[in-house]
């Protein structure tokens, strides 16, 4: 049975959570397999919007496995902390696995996070200082600390004193900087150095959180393959994005995990042919927060009108998101990076009550060449200037339409257009946040 992949394609935040949701009827396992809590992804269900962080968007199917694989970091006070949410709500967590492997999110990845961002000043990617950056980085040094380590008091000691050695001078450092940077008034924001570099406490904090999630810990490689093997269907579910992929996206200005397709398989601990399936998530327009390169982004009213209408507010920190008219030259490049099968694209009813749709279908260079690839070169991608075609727009309200006929015939134009376009079909539409808010689309499109 199939392993489907679920990815971003755009910058984040295309509605992964709600389409997992729906894709996971007929699956027995959803994985994550990158990032960690600076996803946040948003399910409404009747009415009631949950938010996950960590856990899978899988979990509101009581059956289904829902596993936090091994390349995700986990800060396990978020985990504990959703796990408590979903009880009070009277949902089940007993079908919740956690990689013995995955590595930990500790205090002083959070704090070397905040302080790596406050010294770039207004170099700043923009991170969402949840301690990813910081975190994946300890793990590439080998200095990482792993979901099982807190089952066992001596080695959990030795690695976090091991892991603080180098840090604390780093903090030390920045925290002087910090109160000069302070005294010139060039920052007003603190750097919460505390005593959250304690070995002492840090040790026992951790010891209780793997207390609390032992029965959860597990080899979740060896879940997936008995999932696969019995012919049930798996489903990877990605955090972020394509264009915020560490070796693909707009680098610097992205995250430090691979949130392409390929990354499910190192993720989660499967073979690329255990993957039959990837379906691309696409904003009908595009949004992106934090800092970087936006080629297609809008400062007028067509801007206010998304960011209005689509509520683009980030789900974990809450900062506005930029918004802009989908952007053709990334999706393709997308598409291509994650050897896509079909998409799913959401809030297509955002765009209802605009006269002309845009879409950008290449780039022009500051030299003035025509660019039909996203370009490799970040300096170029900082200048390039978006070309695009108009599509006519559509006056009514769509979040009622549940089939394709129901669509106005240039909302259907406005898909085609973009299936065309990158030669993938469009497998579904969204046309509202809730669970039913969807249009199937007939696999002739
Ligand atoms: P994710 O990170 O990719 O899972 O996306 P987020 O949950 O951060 O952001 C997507 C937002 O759009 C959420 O508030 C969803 O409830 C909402 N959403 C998802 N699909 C649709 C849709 O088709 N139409 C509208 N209006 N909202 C949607
Ligand atoms: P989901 O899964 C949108 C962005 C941050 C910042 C950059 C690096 O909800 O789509 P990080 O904290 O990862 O080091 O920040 O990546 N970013 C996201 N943007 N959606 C997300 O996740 C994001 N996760 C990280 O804003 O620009
Ligand atoms: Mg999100």
């Amino acid at each position: 049975m199939p392993g489907t992949v679920i990815v971003g394609t755009q910058w984040g935040d295309e509605g992964k959570g709600k389409i997992t949701d729906l894709l996971a009827r007929d699956a027995s396992a959803i994985v994550r397999f990158q990032g960690g809590n600076n996803a946040g992804h948003t399910i409404v269900r009747d009415g009631e919007e949950f938010k996950f962080h960590l856990i899978p968007s899988g979990i509101l199917h009581e059956d289904k496995y829902c596993v936090i694989g091994n390349g995700v970091v986990v800060d396990p006070r978020v985990l504990l902390e959703e796990i408590d949410g979903l009880k009070r709500a009277g949902i089940s967590v007993s079908n919740l696995r956690v990689s013995s492997n995955a590595h930990l999110i500790m205090p002083y990845h959070i704090l070397l996070d905040t302080a790596g961002e406050i010294k770039l000043g207004k170099l700043s990617i923009g991170t969402t200082r949840r301690g990813i950056g910081p975190a994946y980085a300890d793990k590439a040094l080998r200095l990482g600390v792993r979901v099982q380590d807190m089952l066992d008091e001596k080695i959990l000691r030795k690695k976090i004193m091991t892991a603080l050695e180098d840090k604390q001078h780093v903090l030390r450092e920045l925290s002087v900087r910090r109160r000069k940077l302070h005294k010139e008034a060039e920052i007003d924001e603190e750097i919460p150095i505390d005593d959250r570099l304690d070995l002492h406490s840090i040790t026992e904090e951790y010891l209780s959180y793997g207390h609390r999630l032992e029965p959860l810990i597990t080899d979740t490689a060896l879940l997936c393959w008995n999932e696969l093997d019995a012919g049930n269907k798996v489903i990877f579910e990605g955090a972020q994005a394509a264009l915020l992929d560490l070796d693909h996206g707009t680098y610097p200005f992205v995250t430090s995990s691979n949130p392409i397709a390929g990354a499910a398989c190192t993720g989660a601990g499967v073979g690329p042919t255990d993957i039959q399936e990837v379906v691309g998530i696409v904003k009908a327009y595009t949004t992106r927060v934090g800092a970087g390169p936006f080629p297609t982004e809008l400062f007028d009213d067509v801007g206010k009108h998304m960011s209005a209408k689509g509520h683009e507010f980030g789900t974990t920190t809450g900062r506005p998101r930029r918004c802009g008219w989908l952007d053709l030259v990334a999706l393709k490049y997308a598409v291509r990076l994650n050897g896509t099968s079909s998409l799913a694209m959401t809030k297509l009813d955002v765009l209802a009550g605009l006269d002309t749709l845009k879409v950008a279908v290449r780039y022009r260079s500051r030299e003035g060449a025509v660019l039909n690839e996203f370009p490799y070169h970040q300096s170029i991608l900082h200048n390039a200037t978006p070309e695009y075609v108009d599509l006519p727009g559509f006056g009514d309200e769509i979040t009622h339409c549940r089939s394709e006929e129901d669509l106005p015939p240039t909302a259907r134009d406005y898909v085609t257009f973009i299936s065309d376009f990158v030669g993938v079909p469009i497998q579904l539409i969204g046309v509202g946040p809730g669970r039913e808010q969807v249009v199937w689309i007939d696999a002739r499109t």
